[in-house]
């Protein structure tokens, strides 16, 4: 997995094909579902995040991880926002959002570069950053991490 992700700019340059495209292709072939399942039960069973109210999400692509982690982990979010560079990646998280998948959240969907973004309007009280960070460089996950905190 993380050898697709590093990889999936330089396919990005060489083929005339979109970043979505890509990475719908290297998720069929992977069992990631499986293991963040697994992942989420064992999370389950040993930390309550029931004060989580707000959660900012970095890097969704169209979501689905972010999506499942939200309704397994999060009961009682209310507010969920996306950052996300990837254009057609945004416009399907945005799809599925508005088919109400998170019921009784407030959700948005942000296409900007996080290195551009402003941070979030409000305090939030979680961040989730699955598989996102490998692909950002050190300086800019500092500053990443600054902006969050300063909010
Ligand atoms: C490997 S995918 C992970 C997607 C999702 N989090 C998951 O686990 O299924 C990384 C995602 O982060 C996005 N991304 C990478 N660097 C980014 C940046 N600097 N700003 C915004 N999004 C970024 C990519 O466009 C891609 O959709």
């Amino acid at each position: 997995m993380q050898l697709s992700t590093v990889c999936v700019s330089e396919f990005v340059v060489m083929a005339d094909v979109s970043l979505h495209q890509l990475y719908a292709k290297i998720r069929e072939d992977d069992d990631f579902a499986a293991v963040l399942r697994t992942l989420m039960e064992d999370v389950a069973s040993k930390v309550d995040f029931s004060h989580v109210k707000s959660c900012v999400a970095i890097g969704t692509h169209h979501g689905e991880r972010e999506i499942d982690f939200t309704r397994r982990l999060l009961p009682n979010l209310k507010s969920f926002v996306a950052v996300e560079r990837d254009p057609e990646a945004v416009e399907v998280l945005r799809a599925n959002l508005q088919k109400g998948v998170l019921p009784g959240v407030e959700t948005s969907a942000v296409e900007v570069l996080v290195q551009s973004w402003s941070g979030p309007d409000e305090p939030v009280d979680a961040v989730l950053m699955l598989n996102v960070m490998n692909g950002i460089t050190p300086v800019d996950r500092t500053a990443l991490i600054r902006k969050l905190m300063t909010q």
